[in-house]
């Protein structure tokens, strides 16, 4: 693992042409994806300013342009018409200005009438390495390049850490006002979430106080992200809590979980109806954040990292890491969250290919499981030895998932092998792999699981329970890998 002076992870871009050799390093790696949107160089992270506006999605991910470091942050810009297809669009923030000295932290987008808005947070350091975050907007022009304001919104509150960010801006018809949600951290470190209220999106922003969560007023160090909607008249809350391990989560002390439950906004209360569920059970899954403008009320489209804070991933060799997740549609049943891949990736199955133990290096598999102990294997040598091993027990109805047997491993003090309990036996997996993610929806969508892979050019075969229906297909390509900064 490369180590980074300060001032090299903090380097301002002054010109595309100081990271062109990176990309050109990069680009014809073996573990560049092609249906993920991924960094054009260096390190990808959240997702930020999810929103449909105009018929167009637009997407931007914190980026670090130098390296597989957090350092200093932007956020590029790929816009999608479907949500599969993604082009790169360059860069949408850049650390220009003395409130965002350090980056362009996460944020939000929303559009509303003509206008496409984007909240982030304006991350300053002073000389001391004292940290400001500030609330910042900007705006999507004409020529569909993103504007700051010239001041941010807001600073941080004084009564709480400098743990203060990521705004989330929704809108609430009922109340005719504009809400930021910010991931926030109390002076006796204690995740929570701050409100702010406007009825304007730009100007009147004022504090409106602490988000209570009744049952959850210890509950990690940090809540980063926070993501709020209504799903078919249900409220849906999401944030990634840190500092702190979870049951079943190994050592890891980052976590992305959701509740249901019902949002009073007279009294800021977000009351959960049962407990807290991760929203995915993956190694390798964080950050995520929920489309604006979704017109149907009865469904939500998220997307997530793929990677998590503080572990660290094969390709930092060459320079590069993360990913986006596939996005999602997520619709609440029987009191729970269920997860779908976005309708209509189907157009990337480019051809069907004989199951015959052999993997494509990015596609889709589909099986109808048996009754009973269940076994797929992916990412075996030929011979079927090692491997990512999804095991299903039937009497416990517990599926695990093993990663151990790969050859490239990583990470492997926090986590290699996890399981997920299945509130229904299961019945059906569907297995979207690329060239270094693999994404597993259980029961059509009950469970989700999402970790990187890097198989070697000898492990792209598979084993799987005589018995099973398994189909798979080959994907194309859906997104660009084009030097645009
Ligand atoms: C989550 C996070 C956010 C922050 C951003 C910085 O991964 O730590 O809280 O805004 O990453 O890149």
């Amino acid at each position: 693992m490369r180590e980074w002076t300060r001032e090299e992870r903090y380097r301002v871009l002054q010109n595309p042409e100081e990271i062109r050799p990176l990309y050109d390093k990069i680009r014809h790696s073996v573990y560049r994806q092609l249906y993920h949107v991924q960094p054009v160089t260096g390190l990808s992270s959240d997702p930020n300013g999810f929103a449909l506006h105009h018929g167009l999605w637009h997407l931007c991910y914190q980026w670090c342009p130098w390296g597989a470091v957090h350092g200093l942050k932007y956020w590029y810009h790929v816009t999608s018409p479907d949500l599969i297809h993604w082009t790169n669009e360059g860069i949408g923030l850049a650390p220009d200005r003395d409130y965002d000295n350090k980056g362009n932290h996460s944020g939000s987008g929303i559009s509303v009438g003509d206008e496409l808005y984007f909240y982030y947070t304006g991350n300053h350091r002073d000389e001391n390495w004292v940290r400001t975050p500030w609330t910042c907007a900007a705006y999507l022009d004409e020529q569909g390049k993103i504007c700051k304001l010239d001041e941010p919104l807001f600073g941080p509150r004084p009564d709480h850490s400098e743990h203060q960010r990521d705004p989330k801006v929704v809108w609430n018809a009922e109340k005719g006002k504009y809400y930021i949600f910010i991931g926030a951290q109390t002076l006796d470190m204690r995740g929570c979430v701050l409100v702010y209220e406007s009825e304007k999106p730009l100007t009147g922003w004022r504090f409106a106080g602490e988000l209570k969560v009744p049952g959850y007023e210890h509950f990690g160090g940090m809540w980063e992200c926070p993501y709020i909607t209504r799903i078919g008249g249900r409220d849906l809350l999401i944030f990634s809590p840190q500092y702190t391990k979870l049951p079943g989560r190994g050592e890891s002390t980052n976590h992305n979980v959701y509740f249901i439950g019902r949002m009073d906004y007279d009294t800021l209360t977000f009351t959960p109806e049962g407990g807290y569920h991760f929203l995915d059970y993956g190694f390798d899954f964080y950050a995520a954040q929920g489309a604006a403008n979704v017109a149907d009320p009865d469904k939500a489209i998220l997307m997530g990292w793929i990677g998590l804070p503080d572990n660290h991933y094969p390709t930092e060799e060459e320079d590069w890491e993360g990913s986006m997740t596939i996005p999602r549609e997520l619709r609440i049943r029987d009191g729970r969250l269920w997860q779908t891949p976005i309708n209509g990736i189907e157009v990337l199955r480019e051809r069907e290919l004989a199951a015959d133990g052999n993997l494509p290096e990015a596609g889709e598999i589909t099986v109808d499981v048996p009754a009973g102990d269940f076994e797929l294997n992916l990412y075996t040598h030929a011979d079927g030895s090692g491997g990512m091993r999804l095991h299903y027990n039937s009497l416990t109805r517990t599926v695990t998932i093993d990663r151990r047997g790969m050859e490239k491993r990583f990470n492997q003090h926090v986590f290699e092998v996890l399981d997920v309990p299945m509130d229904e036996p299961l019945k059906s997996i569907r297995v979207f792999i690329d060239r270094s993610s693999t994404e597993f929806f259980l029961n059509e969508g009950e469970k989700t699981f999402t970790t990187h892979s890097y198989p070697i050019a000898a492990e792209h075969h598979y084993t799987v329970t005589d018995g099973a229906n398994l189909r798979l297909w080959a994907y194309s390509r859906s997104v660009t890998d084009e030097f645009v900064v």
